[in-house]
């Protein structure tokens, strides 16, 4: 649900007082024992997650993100739709809330052009009017954040081969507007309104080792050349980590491509990792066990590729994942919910947070 302006104000005057940072540990993760911050770091990495504006009203969970993360990504109110629920407004309150929240934590903003946030109001618009509106946007909305975000997801999910465009890019409104050159007129406009925020192509699916996954790498690889020749500001890729067990993967040779995507002397972050356990067993030891072994496996390979640098959850605790809103909002009331991230819906630690402890301990060593 959309937080009021109300509930933002007040949330601000909260964080401002003082009163969310003094808030007491959640769950029985000791303080003696070593956050998922913690251990990244002793690995050379930042550990974070997505916060949604409204998680910030629940003391507890906010009390376990600082507790854990070293970085954290706006989950969804910098979005295109979010921020601008009409094309004469502009409502930044809810990532100003997590910016104000965050402190001195580093927030990612997520994300300038994707062409899933397709508003009405925006759909309904001339080609030239989205043309003008994608610029605009990039350009308020850089500025409005200059100085203030680690880096910005400035195009996420180019490509879809789905939807067979040429090139396998996906279609949507800045697809229609302005066709791939999409990709490089955001980058170019995005530096141009803070020449010092970091840069990200973000995409999903590349971690598949099937025919979804392979056209995406392929896709994604000449994209990163094509920019870099042109010779536009890029300083990571993103690659999300939604990982989909049901599916086929080779974690090792996605390492390869990990590696491959680095020889092009840019840093990698895996931004919004979780696992989908639809098609694990129902019982939640054996469920927990299968989420942890494929957070080992992952990590595992990905991590011995020095290029990546920060490591983020697509939310912290099973009860804010979008999984298990989504399972709620389809089947209300139903028995098994969805269990893909580091803590449960009581807040309480999982294997899946040992796994990461342990992977982080790995690439120390
Ligand atoms: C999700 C958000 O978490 C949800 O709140 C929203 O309803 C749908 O989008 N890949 C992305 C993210 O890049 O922006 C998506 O976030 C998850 C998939």
């Amino acid at each position: 649900m959309q937080p009021t302006r109300r509930d933002l104000l007040a949330l601000l005057a909260a964080t401002a007082a003082g009163s969310v940072a003094g808030a007491g540990l959640a769950g029985p993760v000791r303080a003696a024992e070593p956050s998922l911050a913690d251990a990244a770091a002793a690995a050379g990495l930042l550990y974070g997650a997505s916060i949604a504006s409204d998680t910030l009203a629940d003391t507890a969970q906010a009390a376990l993100y600082r507790r854990e993360c070293s970085i954290l990504t706006v989950d969804y109110a910098l979005k295109f739709g979010w921020l601008r629920p009409a094309a004469d407004r502009f409502e930044p309150g809810g990532a100003d809330a997590i910016l104000a929240f965050a402190g001195k934590v580093p927030v990612r903003g997520h994300t300038l052009a994707w062409n899933e946030s397709r508003p009405d109001w925006l759909m309904a618009m001339s080609t030239a009017e989205k043309r003008k509106a994608l610029d605009h946007h990039i350009d308020e909305t850089v500025a409005y954040y200059a100085g203030r975000l680690h880096s910005w997801d400035v195009v996420n999910e180019p490509f879809w081969p789905g939807h067979g465009l040429p090139g396998g890019y996906r279609d949507g409104p800045w697809m229609e507007a302005f066709g791939e050159g999409y990709v490089e007129r955001a980058f170019r406009r995005a530096h141009a309104a803070d020449p010092n925020v970091p840069l990200v192509l973000n995409e999903a699916m590349t971690e598949r080792w099937d025919e979804y996954g392979a056209p995406i790498r392929s896709g994604l690889l000449g994209l990163v050349d094509r920019l870099q020749d042109a010779g536009v500001r890029l300083d990571a890729v993103g690659l999300q980590g939604h990982l989909l067990p049901a599916h086929p993967y080779d974690d090792n040779a996605f390492a390869d491509f990990v590696a491959e995507l680095a020889t092009r002397k840019i840093d990698i972050y895996i931004t919004e990792l979780d696992v989908d356990d639809a098609s694990f067993p129902a019982d939640i030891a054996s469920r927990d066990a299968a989420v942890a072994a494929r957070y080992r496996d992952f990590l595992g390979a990905v991590l011995a590729v020095p290029a990546v640098k920060i490591v983020i959850t697509w939310q912290l605790a099973d009860s804010s994942s979008w999984y298990y809103h989504g399972e709620l909002e389809q089947h209300p009331g139903a028995s098994r919910l969805p269990r893909p991230l580091p803590f449960d819906d009581r807040l309480m630690p999982k294997p899946a947070r040992d796994a990461m402890l342990s992977a982080f301990d790995r690439r120390r060593a």
